[in-house]
């Protein structure tokens, strides 16, 4: 956004064409590229030069343009990546490397990271993976891990095989929409609206716990020319409140009279672009009472702790159980207990995309363009807030930078659909970095307390849990965390007297919602690490403790589901046996001449049940021929990066039995596109993958019905024809004599699945998921001994895929759930009101992922199309464990909580004397 106040005009020279702008004073570059000169693949994520998406060259030199005033360059020449791309060879080959490599997930750290590496590129022709590392280290992604990056700049010097654009299933083709998040043309929510856009911006309470009054809003917009309206609980029609499991609908869209979180939303400003560059938050008219706050567990629980939701006692929003056998009485029998109380905190999401859209009125429909992973659930949760059929809001996803489950939940959706409404203009808003972070959901804090025995023989025998998190201020997914920690916290192992219980505490703090693995992390850490403990007390190796404990097919799981194929964590566990010994005897090689520093080995497991719990979960998909031969893919799973668009295309092409390139994609508008549901709970893979597949099937029997072939007949679309070819030979079907339908299509086909599960009853016992996915991960770490700080060298991630539709996508998501996990284990520490910016609040850099090893397994489940299982949260589920117990082997300190940052590990070193 920028502001009219303008001083001069400014020349330079724009992706080689001479520009000229009147910027306003101290304008930042970023903002004039962007905004007065349309070159919107210059990326916003921070506005204070810490995640590098709006890197660009001036004069050949990186600069951030967010830091960058416009003004300084002058008569210069400024290089963006979609400049670069198009007109610098160099560039456009390095574009072709990051697609052949997947290195670009969601695309919005992209931009950046090609200038940065055309920088590099451009001194060092073939640098090695240490100067990329060093050369990009300026630029953050969430998604990819790094490794591919580094992997696709290396390649300009030492060369590399170009990826098919299609195959079969189990080919590693490129991403179908890879190439606009290379050339700079992908939309995210911050790019779509039209110029001259009224923008909104939210007024949020300062205070974790306060009473407001709001005062004279008439007299607030008389007093500022340019602003138009003020929003407020007022001018709600509908419900104002949101959320996202039914029972549970309680965050207001504007508070009413009291704040429940710092960050809370209390009204809302509109306004022409150059008034809202100038207007200042602190003189909109409220006043504001702090009132007590409790922000942790305990002080939520306390008797004379105030309720944030009079209906919900004690604090305490819901809790999950599963219990089978005598989980006491087993515990009594072991020959070793192993006992810890482990606690977690905050962990933000991070995405590098903040939360943006713009909207509009269009005829008697209100239309929201944003970013976003559920788009028919938000418009059915408009269609409540706004009063109206939710056949009048529509929902057009824009491209998402990074999601990772916090853009499940609403966010700029609401404030864009009440603006647009009452003004009748079109609307924008982006969040600011700090905004993103300080208002919407991150991950639940626990505090977990638990108890797991063993025989001497080395089998588990008896494990109690007990977990309470802190679910902040509303609701959002912690039903969802409360009932997948006790499902999930024996983890992949066989233990038949089990008592697992959790609760979920309603705080004074951001809400917390969903992020990748709902609670599962912050139990495997525990879990993971007192098997590590009960295996030393018993002297087996812990990866041999682990398989001989492995649930395996035909066992039941801690719920009594029985899985007769598919289980995959054994061959997981087994595939790590070569590099679990080599690495254990070179750090004792290591460590025996080491001085300052001691390497340690860890491992860990997970598993992770794919899909809603015990709920429906159902997936539509459908496709469409046209007369002139287009095929059209109706695909409404929202792709967040982890591939989506490809591996569904994959399926479906292949079942219709058509090449991926004839595809046509249509996404998820809930205009166009039916509901494939929420990109969440690594389902998308199982569900609507299976109904793309049933989709394709459906398709080509009718065209094969109509051709009168045989079912092993091969198709070839055509201009405005289908040949099927069989052992009779061709059979062709002229299109154009079909009737085209109200859609366009002469055929179309749509395709519904719902995976089976079944109802859980009071113990937990049931069927909740129709497949887990399964993985076993192990690393080796490095101890400096003088500051503490733990550098991870070397990951090996053995993931049950069921079958890898697509296998580069497959490891994409295993590294960057890696880079997740090592950022929990070591560095991310969410603190509201402290670490509400990507300076305080550190993720992993290029310099802190190491190599990382993928293997994957493949055995193949009953439900997935051609036996895939989902992937996105197992990735992450056994990292930090992993790293701690790495720790633990390295110099001796069990940890209890995470992140073990170098000064808390270097006061355990020295407070323990445990080297
Ligand atoms: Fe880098 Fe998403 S691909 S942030």
């Amino acid at each position: 956004m920028v502001d009219g106040m303008l001083q001069g005009t400014v020349s330079f020279t724009l992706n080689r064409q001479p520009v000229a702008v009147a910027p306003a004073v101290g304008e930042r570059l970023s903002a004039s590229l962007r905004d007065r000169l349309g070159a919107r693949d210059v990326k916003v994520g921070c506005n204070a030069g810490d995640c590098g998406a709006c890197t660009v060259l001036v004069a050949g030199s990186l600069r951030c343009a967010c830091l960058t005033p416009t003004h300084q360059v002058a008569g210069l020449a400024v290089d963006t990546a979609a400049g670069l791309v198009s007109h610098d060879p160099l560039t456009g080959q390095l574009a072709q490397s990051f697609q052949d490599h997947h290195a670009a997930q969601c695309g919005i750290c992209t931009p950046g990271m090609l200038v940065a590496a055309t920088a590099l590129l451009r001194r060092v022709a073939a640098p090695t993976g240490a100067q990329v590392q060093d050369a990009l280290g300026g630029v953050l992604c969430r998604c990819t891990g790094y490794r591919r990056i580094i992997d696709a700049v290396v390649a300009l010097g030492t060369g590399w095989h170009a990826a098919p654009d299609h195959g079969p299933v189990g080919t590693a083709i490129r991403r179908v929409d890879g190439w606009a998040k290379l050339s700079g043309t992908e939309a995210f929510g911050d790019d779509v609206a039209p110029a001259g856009a009224l923008v909104v911006q939210v007024i949020r309470s300062p205070h974790p716990h306060a009473r407001f009054q709001l005062g004279d809003c008439d007299a607030f917009l008389g007093a500022n020319p340019g602003l138009v309206a003020v929003l407020t609980a007022a001018d709600v029609p509908g419900l104002n409140r949101f959320g996202v499991i039914p029972g549970f609908i309680d965050q207001p869209v504007f508070a009413e009279t009291v704040a429940l979180y710092r960050g809370d939303a209390v009204a809302a400003v509109v306004g022409q672009p150059e008034a809202m560059a100038r207007f200042d938050p602190a003189t909109f008219p409220i006043t504001w009472h702090p009132l007590p706050a409790v922000q942790t567990v305990a002080a939520a629980l306390a008797p004379d702790a105030p309720l944030l939701h009079p209906q919900r006692a004690q604090n305490v929003m819901g809790g999950g159980i599963v219990a089978c056998g005598d989980a006491e009485m087993a515990l009594a029998r072991a020959d070793v207990v192993a006992t810890g109380r482990f606690t977690t905190g905050f962990v933000e999401h991070a995405y590098i995309e903040p939360e943006a859209g713009f909207a509009q009125v269009v005829g008697d429909t209100v239309e929201i363009h944003a970013c976003t992973q559920a788009p028919m659930m938000d418009r059915d949760s408009l269609a409540t807030i706004l009063d109206m059929e939710p056949e009048r809001v529509r929902i057009v996803p824009t491209a998402v930078g990074g999601g990772f489950g916090s853009k499940l939940d609403l966010s700029v959706q609401p404030f864009l659909a009440l603006a647009t409404i009452r003004t009748g203009l079109p609307v924008r808003m982006a969040y600011s970095r700090g905004e993103s972070m300080q208002a919407t959901t991150k991950r639940h804090p626990s505090d977990i307390q638990m108890r797991i025995g063993a025989t001497r023989d080395g089998k588990l025998c008896g494990m109690t849990l007990h977990g309470d998190f802190n679910t902040g201020a509303y609701a959002s997914w912690g039903p969802t965390v409360a009932t997948r920690v006790p499902i999930h916290g024996s983890g992949p192992y066989r233990i038949a007297d089990y008592r697992a219980t959790s609760r979920a505490i309603h705080t004074h703090c951001p809400p917390s919602g969903a992020f990748r693995g709902f609670g599962v992390p912050q139990t495997a850490i525990a879990q993971e690490s007192l098997f590590d403990e009960l295996a030393a007390r018993l002297g087996i190796d812990p990866l041999e403790f682990r398989i001989a404990n492995a649930l395996d097919n035909g066992e039941p799981t801690v719920c009594g589901q029985v899985f007769a194929k598919g289980v995959g964590i054994r061959a997981c566990l087994v595939a790590l046996r070569p590099a679990w010994g080599k690495a254990l005897a070179e750090v004792a090689a290591f460590n025996a001449g080491a001085k300052g520093v001691r390497r340690g080995v860890g491992v860990a497991s997970g598993w992770y049940g794919c899909g809603n719990t015990s709920l429906a979960n159902p997936s539509t998909i459908k496709c469409g021929l046209r007369a002139d031969g287009t095929l059209v893919l109706h695909q409404g799973a929202v792709d967040i990066g982890q591939g989506s668009n490809t591996v569904i295309t994959q399926i479906f092409a292949e079942a219709l039995g058509v090449p991926m390139a004839q595809v046509t994609l249509v996404g998820g508008d809930t205009g166009q596109t039916p509901d494939a549901g929420k990109t969440s709970a690594s389902r998308q893979t199982l569900v609507s993958g299976n109904a793309a597949l049933a989709s394709g099937k459906a398709l080509r029997a009718q065209v094969l019905r109509l051709c009168n072939a045989a079912e092993d007949a091969v198709l070839q679309l055509g201009a405005g024809e289908v040949m099927a070819t069989d052992g009779a030979g061709p059979h062709p079907l002229d299109l154009s004599r079909l009737s085209v339908n109200a859609d366009g299509y002469v055929l179309t086909a749509t395709a519904s699945y719902d995976p089976p599960t079944l109802p859980l009853d009071a113990k937990g016992q049931g069927s909740p998921y129709a497949q887990f996915g399964y993985a076993a991960q192990m690393v080796v770490v490095e101890v400096d001994l003088a500051t503490g700080q733990t550098r991870a060298l070397q990951f090996v991630a053995a993931h049950d895929v069921g079958k890898a539709i697509n296998p580069a996508l497959v490891e994409g998501q295993v590294q960057g759930g890696i880079a997740m996990g090592l950022g929990m284990a070591l560095m991310e520490q969410f603190l509201p009101g402290r670490t509400e910016n990507l300076h305080d609040y550190l993720i992993p850099t290029i310099g802190d992922v190491p190599p990382i090893n993928t293997i994957i397994i493949e055995e193949p489940d009953a439900h997935g199309p051609y036996g895939a299982k989902g992937l996105g949260e197992h990735a992450l589920i056994p990292t930090a464990p992993s790293i701690l117990n790495a720790v633990r082997h390295a110099v001796g300190y069990a940890a209890r909580s995470v992140p073990l940052n170098p000064a808390l590990l270097l006061q355990a070193i020295r407070e323990a004397g445990y080297v």
